[in-house]
């Protein structure tokens, strides 16, 4: 609904079936560089802080963190429950990133592509990508 054409992957995206543990990041032998959740959802970020592992995205979320690699998991909802809260500081606790999507508007940005951009930007920043993707704080201008 919100995507009026549908969810499009780039050329070259590596998709998984949700419900088959045959991918490589299913097992802490081969666990991910990172991981990143976006968006996560409330119902998710519950089932990856009680460590629920029925699918292979719970699975990686799970083998993400028991091997100490780096996990971001991006919110959006409003308003937050104690449920949410909880959940959010038990995964906080357990070494997870809780990146909300809360865009920055000091960006002069004029399109929603280029507000969602600025959370984009914050989540590459995050896994070590380095981008031009939005404008930084005091950047002097080139
Ligand atoms: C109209 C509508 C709006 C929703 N908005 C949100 C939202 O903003 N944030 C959120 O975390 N969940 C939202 N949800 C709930 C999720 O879509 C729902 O929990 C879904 O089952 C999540 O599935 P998943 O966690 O497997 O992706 C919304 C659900 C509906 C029906």
């Amino acid at each position: 609904m919100e995507l009026p054409d549908g969810l499009k992957l780039p050329a070259g995206a590596q998709t998984h079936n949700l419900k088959s543990m045959n991918a490589p990041f299913a097992s802490g032998s081969n666990p991910p560089d990172a991981m990143v959740v976006i968006p996560c959802t409330m119902g998710t970020m519950g089932r990856i802080a009680h460590g629920y592992s029925e699918d292979v995205l719970l699975r990686a979320a799970d083998v993400t963190l028991k091997e100490k690699r780096k996990l971001i998991l991006v919110p959006r909802e409003t308003p937050m429950s104690l449920i949410h809260v909880k959940n959010m500081e038990l995964l906080l606790l357990a070494g997870a990133i809780i990146l909300p999507a809360n865009p920055s508007f000091y960006s002069g940005a004029d399109s929603v592509v280029q507000i969602v951009d600025t959370v984009v930007a914050r989540v590459l920043d995050h896994i070590g990508i380095p981008n031009k993707l939005a404008p930084r704080w005091a950047e002097e201008k080139e």
